[in-house]
């Protein structure tokens, strides 16, 4: 029998193993943002997970729309959907920027040269080129660690987290779908079962 507080855990586990795991479903979430009063919904990489604090995050270039999205005021929602867990799930959250920090320093380490590059692209994403390609930085200069090459990437990336305020859990069961609400309260989640 499903329970509420097993059914967190089970988010919360799934979110981790698709931060972990880039082939994992969950790896590949949709975010939507608010623009101009018209919602926004693209693919990230989830890169974060902090079960205790409630947190994820994804990383991304800080010319980007969507960043000056969240600097508008927009909140994020986030969509998951795994076809083999038979999972949806939906969450909404803060979308805290994070650019020159300790945060964002501790990410890039992690970033692989390849990784890095695309943050060195000339034009910011979504201006538009007369060229299908854009101008990247050399991959030897940055597997180098060229300081300057390395500091023109730094420059534009930035790690976004977000805090879960709310997750919508929806599972696919013929026989009668089950649906379940969590909503953040100061330290801990309030749940109850929806109708689907
Ligand atoms: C599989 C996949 C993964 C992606 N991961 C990221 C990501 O982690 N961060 C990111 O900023 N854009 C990522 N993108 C590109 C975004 O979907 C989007 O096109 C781009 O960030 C521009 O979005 P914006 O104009 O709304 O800012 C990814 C696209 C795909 C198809």
């Amino acid at each position: 029998m499903l329970n509420l507080i097993n059914i967190l855990d089970s988010v919360w586990d799934a979110l981790s193993e698709g931060c972990e795991h880039a082939s994992d479903a969950f790896h590949t979430p949709a975010i939507g943002t608010i623009r101009d009063g018209k919602p926004e919904v693209r693919t990230v990489v989830l890169r974060h997970v902090n079960r205790e604090a409630g947190i994820i995050g994804f990383h991304t270039d800080r010319r980007s729309p969507k960043v000056q999205d969240l600097t508008t005021g927009s909140a994020l929602a986030w969509h998951f959907y795994d076809r083999e867990r038979k999972v949806q799930i939906r969450a909404h959250g803060s979308g805290l920027i994070h650019t020159g920090d300790e945060i964002a320093d501790e990410a890039w380490e992690k970033v692989s040269p390849l990784g890095r590059r695309c943050y060195g692209q000339i034009k910011g994403p979504g201006v538009s080129s007369t060229d299908q390609q854009v101008g990247l930085p050399s991959l030897e200069a940055l597997e180098a660690e060229e300081p300057s090459i390395v500091a023109e990437c730094r420059e534009n990336f930035c790690v976004i987290r977000s805090r879960l305020t709310e997750i919508d859990w929806f599972y696919l069961q013929f026989q009668g779908h089950r649906r379940a609400r969590f909503t953040r309260t100061q330290s801990d989640w309030q749940s109850v079962w929806v109708a689907p």
